[in-house]
């Protein structure tokens, strides 16, 4: 049996595998300087899962000054490792986190085409707040969501 892949705090050590699963994703990527501006960033939290087979996933939360809501800026599994709970897990770590940091809450964009990222947010109890026109750089609309701080906000601090 496989080991559960881990949940820690993003190093600079990290970062080629973290720009090889981006070279994975269609569309918008996050670059190496976005990533090396984040692992300094007081205000951001990115947070990797490493498993047997070396990093399979990662988040990026945004905690902004004056701002009790946290936004999810980034979230994303390598598809070897889909399906099988990681997504959900990177979430309510992204929630651990926020609420950690004295956020009341959680906000997020998404693509209204990504079926996979809109049923994740939906099963885990995020409410859709707003629709985005031409939100992306191709023109796609997007959906924001939001999860406010309850119960079951940030359950599972990895
Ligand atoms: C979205 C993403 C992070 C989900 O990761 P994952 O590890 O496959 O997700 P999980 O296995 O934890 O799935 C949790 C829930 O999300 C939903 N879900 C995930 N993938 C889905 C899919 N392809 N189709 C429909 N629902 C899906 C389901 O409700 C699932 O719960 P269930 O397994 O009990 O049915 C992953 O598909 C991904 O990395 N996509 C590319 C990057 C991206 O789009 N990021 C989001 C940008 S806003």
């Amino acid at each position: 049996m496989t080991a559960e892949p881990r949940l820690r705090a993003a190093r600079a050590a990290d970062l080629p595998a973290l720009l090889a699963l981006e070279a994975r994703f269609p569309g918008d990527r996050l670059s190496a300087r976005q990533f090396r501006h984040h692992l300094d960033n007081p205000r951001a939290r990115l947070r990797v899962a490493v498993g047997e087979g070396g990093l399979l996933g990662y988040h990026l939360l945004l905690l902004r000054r004056g701002s009790a809501w946290a936004r999810l800026y980034s979230i994303a599994v390598d598809p070897s490792a889909r399906g099988r709970g990681l997504g959900r897990r990177l979430l309510a770590d992204a929630e651990a986190q926020a609420r950690a940091a004295g956020c009341t809450g959680l906000r997020l964009e998404v693509r209204q085409d990504n079926a996979a990222a809109v049923a994740l947010y939906e099963a885990s109890g995020y409410r859709r707040e707003a629709a985005l026109p031409a939100y992306y750089e191709d023109g796609a609309p997007g959906w924001r969501y939001a999860k406010a701080a309850g119960h079951d906000f940030g359950p599972t601090a990895a």
